[in-house]
């Protein structure tokens, strides 16, 4: 069975391309490489001893993504590729709307138009609106914050309105809660540009010394201990979700929203200190003021995924911070060394 992975030389889609191989299923990549580098899907070959075909360009070029379609018979679709950077949305909310929905918009065209019937979608918990209990059920209420948010939420529309009018089609709504962690060979891992907004990364590069301290942001939220709280989640557990989410929709049609997360909550500075202990490092750090935008506590309900796609969590926090930090310690520049 042969999938399209658009996206996949990126932080999720590298680790589910090489799930995927590993599987037996044949891989083609679409990726622009405007967040990543070739060399991941390189590493991928490399830890499975298998080849993948890779073609370098924008999922929005149809002519490109037609011609691709009638060179390979595609099963079905995993779609990653998306910009995804919530502050930069707000700055640049255009560039955003016409990335992630222009490139879903192309490939739900050529699945008309080729047959292809199943696509599993990166969405991800930011579409649940702020005022929910917790923890998140998929059919807590929905709403967005950020231009990033709202692309998620309209590409989820989309696909189910598509559902609705091809009945034979199945698609997939993923929902990631925070996917952190790298895969345990040190070869993968998450490569950000510039300074990481986001708590893994910025914890691995101040250990590292490449960034000065931690600003943990505020500790008087309603929490354990005022720290925020969320659904941390391994990259390798969340790539095999993927795979199960793919034999879901091979058996099944319409449109599902399943939430991808541990059920589990943790605060800014329990993953700081799980970090700390696992890997017998310091991690300079102060806390500072809130971020804007942000809530105390989010985590999901992963029950849905568990009943419907026979999938849970099996990794836990310290994997995650053991093997962010071997990635780390053996690629101090990221792929770019
Ligand atoms: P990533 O940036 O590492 O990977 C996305 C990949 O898509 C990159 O390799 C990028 O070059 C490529 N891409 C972007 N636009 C493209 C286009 N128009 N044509 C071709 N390639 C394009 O991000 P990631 O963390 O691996 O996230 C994958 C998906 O999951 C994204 O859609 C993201 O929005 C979603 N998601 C991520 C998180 C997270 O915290 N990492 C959480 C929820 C949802
Ligand atoms: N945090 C810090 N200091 C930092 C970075 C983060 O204290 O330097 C805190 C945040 O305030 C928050 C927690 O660490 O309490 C997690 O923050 P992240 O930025 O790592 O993740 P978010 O939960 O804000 O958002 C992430 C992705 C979104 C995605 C969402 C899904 O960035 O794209 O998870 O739940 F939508």
């Amino acid at each position: 069975m042969k999938i399209l992975v658009t996206g996949g030389a990126g932080y999720i889609g590298s680790h589910t391309c090489l799930a995927l191989l590993e599987a037996g299923y044949e891989v083609v990549v679409v990726d622009n490489l405007r967040n990543s580098d070739a060399q991941s899907l390189k590493r991928v070959e490399e830890l499975s001893g298998k080849s993948l075909s890779f073609y370098a360009f924008d999922v929005r070029d149809e002519n490109r993504l037609d011609a691709l379609f009638k060179e390979h018979r595609f099963t079905s679709i995993i779609h990653f590729a998306g910009l995804k950077a919530v502050g930069e949305s707000v700055t640049i909310p255009t560039k955003y709307y016409a990335n992630n929905l222009i490139s879903t918009l192309a490939l739900c065209k050529m699945m008309k138009k080729h047959g292809v019937r199943n696509l599993i979608f990166s969405s991800s918990a930011t579409v649940y609106a702020q005022d929910n209990a917790m923890p998140l059920g998929e059919d807590a209420r929905l709403g967005c914050t950020n231009p990033y948010g709202w692309t998620k939420l309209m590409c989820e529309q989309i696909l189910r309105d598509l559902c609705v009018a091809e009945p034979s089609f199945s698609v997939v709504l993923l929902r990631y809660f925070n996917p952190i962690g790298a895969h345990k060979s040190g070869r993968i891992g998450e490569d950000p540009a510039g300074i990481p907004n986001n708590l893994l990364p910025y914890i691995t590069q101040t250990a590292l010394g490449r960034l000065k301290q931690l600003s943990v942001h505020g500790d008087d939220y309603d929490t354990v201990d005022g720290t925020g709280v969320r659904d941390y989640i391994h990259v390798v557990d969340l790539a095999n979700g993927h795979l199960k989410a793919l034999e879901y929709a091979q058996r099944n049609r319409g449109c599902e929203a399943v939430n991808l997360g541990t059920g589990q909550g943790y605060s800014v500075l329990q993953i700081l200190h799980a970090f700390e202990q696992v890997n017998k490092v310091t991690v300079p750090h102060v806390i500072g003021p809130r971020r804007p935008g942000d809530i105390a506590t989010v985590y999901a309900d992963p029950k849905k995924a568990r009943d419907l796609l026979g999938w849970e969590a099996t990794l836990g926090i310290e994997d995650m911070c053991r093997d962010a930090w071997n990635w780390q310690t053996q690629n101090p520049k990221g792929y770019r060394a």
